[in-house]
């Protein structure tokens, strides 16, 4: 685990091996190193045994996504046909809290975020081999001077970024598992989405699987 610690942040808020897109985006590849991926999957297993993957699905046509969800943290993000797209504090289905952050996640935030309050919610994406998410924004969030911190575990993916616009022009990049990527500043607000998963590049999950999570400041902090 000690790459994590070597990529410190510098001055710049940004991290040794850090790459800033176009878009603003930063992306960090292998920001950790594989003993870190099979710990942080192995805290995500565990949180996964409490608060199992959910099927979300879409406002208002109820159409089924085609990754399935779960949450850590305070508040997790769920959507349903009547609700939409919320945060709660409770599992749909269960009905119960969510389990805590792991800590490795909670590490790269402290490390990557710039951002002084904790993280509130953890969204966890599985993806199988087939499934992909659309272009959107991460917009449900009170507080969006914090960004939001994706990392990634298993199978490789094309990530796509554009800018603040719907239907703007998109750039594509390759996610591999470790990665993280930061939408911040300038990208807090961009399009992105996951075009398609890449068979046969990793071995950390079963089957081509793919989690990505994402960390999220949702609510105000009140002290500024
Ligand atoms: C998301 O935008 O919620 C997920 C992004 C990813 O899977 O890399
Ligand atoms: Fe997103």
């Amino acid at each position: 685990m000690s790459k994590i610690m070597e990529k410190s942040l510098n001055f710049s808020g940004t991290c040794s091996g850090a790459r800033v897109n176009a878009n603003g985006l930063v992306h960090v590849p292998g920001y950790l190193d594989p003993d870190a991926q099979r710990v942080l999957l192995h805290d995500i297993e565990s949180a996964l045994a409490a608060a199992p993957l959910f099927q979300p699905r879409m406002p208002k046509t109820g159409k089924a996504f085609s990754v399935r969800m779960s949450n850590c943290g305070g508040l997790g993000w769920v959507s349903d046909r009547d609700g939409g797209y919320r945060y709660q504090a409770t599992h749909p289905d269960t009905g119960q809290p969510w389990p805590p952050i792991p800590e490795i996640a909670l590490r790269a935030w402290k490390e990557l975020a710039a951002y002084p309050f904790a993280p509130e919610a953890c969204l966890i994406n599985f993806y199988n081999a087939a499934a992909h998410m659309g272009l959107h924004q991460d917009r449900d969030e009170a507080d969006l001077a914090a960004p939001v911190l994706s990392l990634s575990l298993g199978a490789s993916c094309i990530f796509r970024v554009g800018g603040t616009q719907r239907g703007g022009k998109t750039v594509a990049l390759e996610l591999c598992s470790g990665d993280a990527v930061l939408l911040a500043g300038p990208a807090r607000l961009a399009y992105h989405g996951v075009a398609r998963i890449i068979p046969g590049t990793s071995t950390l999950l079963p089957d081509d699987g793919r989690i990505n999570l994402t960390l999220r400041r949702v609510t105000q902090p009140s002290c500024r």
